[in-house]
C-alpha cells in the first residue's frame, strides 16, 4: 500500500507519495513540490536529500554497514579482489569464471596508455598535483576513443564494456606514469601477463634491467586497499560523475570531473592529510594531544584527518578492515612504522574524547589507508591518486546508471536567492 505525506502550508494540505528502498529507507518525493505549492525543498549540501534511486551500494551510517550489490564489504575484503568487486560493482552479478576471465582479459589488453599521452603528462612541472595530471589525462581519453566517448547515451552505451575497461585499467597505467614522470624514471609499460595490482607495482617500481616482482602479500595488501574504495553511493565525487554523466557526457570526461572532487582534502585528498599530521606529531615528539585539541577548534582547517564521515555515525567499516590488516601486513613485510602506533593512539585518544564521541566521530577510510600504502611502497603524495583507481568502478557503475535511465532528467538543483533586490543601473559618475 503506497505511503503518503501530507505537507501542511499557508492552510492548503499538499500530499507527497513516500519512496520505500529494498533496506526500508524511506524518502519523501518532493519532485512534484515546486508545481504544486510554489516551495522547493532546501539542504544545504544535499546531506538529507536523495539525488538517485541506486542498485549499486547501500550504506547503513548508524550501524557502520556497507554493502556492494547486497555482498557485505567484510565478505568481500576477506573472499573477493579488486578486480572481481570491480565487476561486481559495474555489472551488478559477482563474474562466473567464463566471465571474470574475459573481464581480466579486456583490462589486460587495455593496460598501455597511447605514447602521445605523454606530451600532456609532460606539459605539467614535476611538482604538479598528481591528481591533476591524472584528471587532465583522463579527460584526454575521449579523443583517443572517440566511438566510446560520442556524448551520446545510446552509442556510449553501446560501447561500454569496452570503455569501462578503459577507464579502470588505464587510471591505473596512467598513475603508475605519472609517478615515473615525477621522479625522473624511464615509464615502464604494462605486462599482459600480470594481474591487475601486480601490472601496477611492476609499472611503479621496475627497473629498465631489473623487474620489480611484487611479493603476495604486497599485491594482496594493494588489492584489499583498492577494493575497500571501489564504491560508496553518494560520495561527493561519486556524485559528480552524476551530475556530469546527466548533461549526457561522455564516461571518461565524467570520470575526470569525479577525480577533480576527489581530490580535495575534505574527501580523496584526506588519506594524504593524514599521514602528514601523523608524521608531524612523530616529529615534534607529540603524543596527538595538541592535534586533538586543534581539532576540537571547530575550524575545517584544524580536523582531525580520517575522523568523521558525512554519513557514518559509526565506525567505517573499511576503517576497521584496513586498520585490522596494518598489523598483518607490516608483520608480513617485516616493516614496524611509528605512524601506526600513533594513529592507533589518537584513535584511543579521540575515541574517549566527548568532543568526538558527542559529535560520533570515528576513524573513516582514510584513516589507515595511508600506513599500508607507505608499507607497499606508495609515495604520500600518490596516496590520493591510489583512490582514484579503487573508486573507478563505483565512478562507471554509476554512470552507467544515469546514462541507462530512460526517466533521467539533467541534475540541477535550486536556490534561494539571498542577494540584492531589483535596482537599476547608474552611471559611473553617480556611484559613491
Ligand atoms: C571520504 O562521503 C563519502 O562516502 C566519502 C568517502 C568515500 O568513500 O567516498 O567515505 C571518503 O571522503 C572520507 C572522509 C575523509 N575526510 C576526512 O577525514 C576529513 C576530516 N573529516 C571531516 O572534515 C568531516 O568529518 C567530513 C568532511 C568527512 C564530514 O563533514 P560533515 O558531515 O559536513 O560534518 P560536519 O562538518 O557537519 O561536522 C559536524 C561536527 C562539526 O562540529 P560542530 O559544528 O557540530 O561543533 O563535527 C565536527 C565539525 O566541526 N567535525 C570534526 C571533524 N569532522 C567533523 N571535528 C574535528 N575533526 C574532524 N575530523
Amino acid at each position: 500500500m503506497a505511503i503518503t505525506a501530507s505537507l501542511k502550508l499557508d492552510d492548503k494540505e499538499y500530499p507527497l507519495p513516500v519512496i520505500v528502498g529494498t533496506e526500508g529507507e524511506k524518502a519523501i518525493d518532493t519532485r512534484q513540490l515546486r508545481a504544486a505549492s510554489g516551495y522547493i525543498a532546501f539542504d544545504q549540501g544535499y546531506g538529507n536529500t536523495g539525488s538517485c534511486e541506486s542498485q549499486i551500494t547501500f550504506l547503513d551510517g548508524d550501524n557502520g554497514i556497507l554493502r556492494h550489490r547486497g555482498y557485505p564489504i567484510e565478505q568481500l575484503a576477506r573472499y573477493s579482489d579488486y578486480v572481481e568487486t570491480a565487476y561486481l560493482i559495474i555489472y551488478g552479478e559477482l563474474p562466473n569464471a567464463t566471465q571474470r576471465k574475459e573481464f581480466g582479459l579486456r583490462l589486460r589488453k587495455n593496460a598501455a596508455v597511447e605514447m602521445q599521452m605523454q606530451k600532456i603528462l609532460e606539459g605539467f612541472p614535476t611538482n604538479a598535483s598528481p591528481m591533476a595530471m591524472l584528471s587532465a589525462m583522463v579527460s584526454a581519453l575521449p579523443a583517443y576513443y572517440p566511438d566510446l566517448a560520442t556524448n551520446n547515451f545510446e552509442k556510449d552505451l553501446k560501447n561500454f564494456d569496452l570503455a569501462a575497461a578503459i577507464a579502470i585499467s588505464k587510471i591505473r597505467t596512467m598513475v603508475a606514469m605519472i609517478y615515473r614522470y615525477t621522479h625522473g624514471l624511464p615509464y615502464m609499460f604494462p605486462k599482459q601477463e600480470l594481474p591487475f595490482a601486480e601490472n601496477f607495482l611492476h609499472m611503479m617500481f621496475s627497473e629498465p634491467y631489473q623487474d620489480y616482482a611484487a611479493a603476495p602479500e604486497v599485491a594482496k595488501a594493494l588489492n584489499l586497499v583498492l577494493l575497500l574504495h571501489a564504491d560508496h553511493e553518494q560520495n561527493c565525487s561519486t556524485s559528480t560523475v552524476r551530475m556530469v554523466g546527466s548533461s549526457a557526457a561522455n564516461l571518461f570526461t565524467s570520470i575526470s570531473a569525479g577525480v577533480n572532487a576527489l581530490s580535495g582534502p575534505l574527501h580523496g585528498g584526506a588519506n594524504v592529510a593524514v599521514m602528514q599530521m601523523l608524521q608531524s606529531i612523530h616529529d615534534e615528539g607529540d603524543d596527538g594531544t595538541r592535534f586533538i585539541a586543534a581539532a576540537k577548534s571547530g575550524s575545517k582547517s584544524n580536523r582531525l584527518m580520517g575522523f568523521g564521515h558525512a554519513v557514518y555515525r559509526n565506525f567505517d567499516p573499511r576503517a576497521k578492515i584496513i586498520g585490522d590488516a596494518c598489523d598483518v601486513v607490516l608483520k608480513k613485510l617485516g616493516i614496524s612504522d611509528p605512524l601506526l602506533d600513533i594513529a592507533k593512539n589518537l584513535e584511543q585518544a579521540a575515541l574517549k574524547d566527548d568532543y568526538f564521541v558527542s559529535r560520533k566521530l570515528y576513524p573513516n577510510v582514510d584513516f589507515y589507508s595511508g600506513i599500508i600504502m607507505r608499507a607497499v611502497g606508495i609515495p604520500m603524495n600518490m596516496f590520493t591518486t591510489m583512490f582514484a583507481i579503487g573508486r573507478a568502478p563505483g565512478y562507471i557503475a554509476n554512470w552507467k546508471e544515469v546514462a541507462s535511465n530512460p526517466k533521467g532528467r539533467i541534475y540541477r538543483p535550486r536556490q534561494i536567492y539571498v542577494g540584492a533586490q531589483k535596482r537599476d543601473y547608474t552611471t559611473i559618475d553617480h556611484r559613491a
